[in-house]
């Protein structure tokens, strides 16, 4: 059988090996606008140098491609993503779908007209644990879930300003919030829920006071109501004091909770309680990899995440379904950070959440 010939556009990306690793699939060609990332990927694959391109547009006209992945910075992924799928290639994105409103809106629309499919790479929702949750709150053990919290502290001052020459690089314009999917994606899922209203917080600059950009705000903090009417609170930073970086979840049902106790490589463990199974709090394994994964792919992403994620995104290729993270989903994990930061810079109002399918 055919393989589906895919291009990744972005050198540090990790899905070149995956998609080597997965009988459909193969790399076909890679793309970045700087030579020696682009040298490296073409080393590291073993591609030849008609397989390499510096410019984008050059990359789809010329690979006579089937997929496109997308592991550029943020303001790119959109119109990268429009491009790809006028050109007839299905998307993979890295996180999040994209920094503007209108631009998410476009993503929708350009996927309704060009029926390829379309999904947002969200890893943190194909995490071990979190797919083990998923079943646990689809089951309906925890009973109604009223309240979820997600925190994802990392602190990433170098990619922000150069260490070296002082540069700011493209996440000294991100906002903390609004990279929220790695925290709001899962509990969505989890939910099965959007979110309809949010307000946010957060602009002080204490950590790097010299810089005025909104990647140096040090935390923020927002609030969200679903369209079932639960409450969701997510905390991010990029520049805070504290190490180790971290993902932190918990949810609160009608019948029990769930929480990983500060989430990190190593601490692979959490806390449930339901109250009618047996009202004590137990210990749950969280482990970064799915034990029951074939060893060799373990080690080609964060633990098995990427590798059902990449298996996901080809099976509904192969067997025209949609993606699991499909473009509405994708977008609504996005765009509440990016209006929760406009709420919080509006003085902490509530703002209406757009929903686009
Ligand atoms: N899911 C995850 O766990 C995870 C982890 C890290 C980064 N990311 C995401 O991956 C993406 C890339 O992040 P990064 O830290 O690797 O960024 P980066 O700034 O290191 O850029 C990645 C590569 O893209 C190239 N590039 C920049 N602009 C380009 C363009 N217009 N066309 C082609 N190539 C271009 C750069 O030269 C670089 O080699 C971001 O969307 C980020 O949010 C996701």
């Amino acid at each position: 059988m055919k393989k589906l010939r895919v291009g990744h556009v972005g050198g540090r990306s990790v899905y070149p090996r995956l998609f080597n690793a997965h009988p459909r699939t193969e790399t076909v060609a890679v793309c970045d606008i700087n030579p020696a990332a682009l040298e490296n990927m073409r080393a590291t694959l073993g591609l030849s140098k008609s397989q390499c391109f510096l410019d984008y547009d050059e990359f789809l006209r010329k690979a006579d491609l089937d997929v496109v992945v997308i592991a550029t910075p943020i303001p790119f992924h959109a119109e990268q993503a429009i491009k790809a799928m006028e050109n007839g290639a299905h998307v993979l994105s890295e996180v999040t779908a994209a920094n503007r409103i209108e631009d998410c809106e476009r993503l929708v629309r350009t996927v309704k007209k060009t029926g390829v499919k379309y999904m947002l790479a969200e890893n943190m929702c194909y995490f071990h644990f979190i797919r083990e949750w998923t079943k646990i709150v689809h089951e309906g053990r925890l009973g109604r879930i009223y309240y979820a919290e997600g925190e994802y502290i990392h602190q990433v001052r170098d990619l922000i300003r150069d260490p070296v020459t002082g540069e700011l690089k493209w996440r000294a314009y991100r906002p903390p919030i609004h990279y929220i999917s790695h925290s709001l994606g899962p509990l969505l899922m989890m939910l099965d829920d959007r979110v309809v209203k949010a307000t946010g917080a957060g602009k002080e600059r204490y950590t790097m006071p010299d810089l005025e950009t909104v990647g140096a705000i040090d935390m923020q903090v927002a609030l969200f109501k679903t369209e079932k009417g639960a409450t969701i609170k997510i905390l991010r930073s990029q520049v805070v004091a504290r190490e180790p970086p971290f993902h932190y979840f918990v949810l609160y049902g009608s019948k029990g909770c769930i929480e990983n106790t500060g989430f990190r490589l190593g601490e692979e463990w959490g806390v449930m309680y339901v109250e009618d199974e047996d009202k004590a709090v137990r210990r749950i394994e969280c482990p970064i990899s799915n034990p029951e994964a074939p060893e060799e792919v373990k080690k080609l992403g964060h633990g098995t995440s990427e590798y059902y994620l990449v298996r996901d995104f080809v099976e509904a290729i192969v067997n025209d379904k949609k993606p699991p993270i499909d473009v509405v989903k994708g977008v609504d994990m996005t765009i509440p950070g990016i209006i929760a930061h406009e709420a919080a810079m509006k003085g902490e109002v509530w703002l209406d959440v757009p929903h686009f399918e």
